[in-house]
């Protein structure tokens, strides 16, 4: 494990920290397998019911892949088969909020696109710089960002590389909540904090679901959303949810 990635668990939420400010939390391939190897604790825990992903200090949450480690790879075949940050964010199964804290470009865009939810500071900024350097996104840039803000805006982004500020991002609906930086991280934490509350196999199915909603045409992502409703019925939490609501009291969730 690198210090560059910090991973704690308070509770039923758990936090992604990207902890190399100095470098504007650009990732390298070591920081890429922390985030691997946290993603799978959280995924194979039975009690982390919402996972905050973040950027330590006050510039950035992450400035993308490390540009100076982009020559380390053997082959470009190496390149493409490398453990890859965004795509282990997009794999977590728990539901996750993108607290962007600064900068989020590149990769560090496609890791709050990975993310159910993002919140954002009022300093934060957002770009696909790739096509400054001569090549585009490749954990879902163009995919993510088209299904978040549309065609012409993602186009506008990944062809122009220019930056927006938190206000547009917020106006395009990249982003569900812009808080003054100090008040950021406590608006994640009590967001997930009500996430984790809530019925946990209900709340992972919801993410399965949103994600169907946005791949599968409208009529099989409507059935699939009726089984995916059918397999939360049948859980013991549901029935203690329709028992707790005639006994008038509050719900105790088992995620079973
Ligand atoms: N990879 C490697 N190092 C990076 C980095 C990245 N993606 N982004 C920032 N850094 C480093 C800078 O090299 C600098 O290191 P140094 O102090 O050793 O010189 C440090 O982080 C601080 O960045 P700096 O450029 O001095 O800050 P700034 O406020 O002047 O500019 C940015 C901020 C984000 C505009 C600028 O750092 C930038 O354009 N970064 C590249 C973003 C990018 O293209 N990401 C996509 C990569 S695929």
């Amino acid at each position: 494990m690198t210090d560059h990635i910090l991973f704690t668990v308070d509770g039923a939420v758990a936090t992604i920290t990207l902890n190399r400010p100095d470098k504007l939390n650009a990732a390298t391939p070591e920081m890429a397998k922390a985030i691997v190897a946290a993603v799978e604790e959280c995924n194979d825990s039975d009690t982390i019911r919402c996972v905050i992903v973040t950027g330590a200090g006050p510039k950035a949450f992450c400035a993308g892949s490390d540009i100076s480690e982009l020559d380390s790879y053997a082959t470009p075949w190496d390149f493409r088969n490398r453990s890859d940050y965004c795509d282990a964010i997009h794999h977590l199964l728990k539901p996750t909020i993108a607290a962007v804290n600064g900068y989020a470009l590149g990769g560090g865009l496609e890791t709050a696109l990975s993310c159910d939810i993002r919140i954002a500071s009022s300093n934060a900024k957002f770009a696909a710089p790739e096509i400054k350097l001569g090549w585009i996104g490749g954990g879902g840039m163009a995919a993510m960002l088209a299904h978040s803000i549309g065609m012409s805006n993602a186009a506008l982004m990944i062809m122009s590389g220019d930056m927006i500020d938190a206000a547009r991002a917020l106006q395009m609906g990249l982003v569900s909540e812009v808080h003054e930086p100090e008040a950021l991280m406590d608006r994640a934490r009590q967001l997930a904090a009500t996430i984790a509350s809530r019925a946990p196999i209900a709340a992972e199915t919801a993410k399965i679901n949103l994600r169907a909603a946005v791949s599968m045409p409208l009529d099989k992502a409507m059935e699939y959303e009726r089984d995916l409703q059918a397999i939360c019925f049948a859980t013991e939490d549901a029935k203690e949810g329709r028992a707790a609501f005639a006994e008038k009291r509050a719900p105790v969730f088992r995620r079973r």
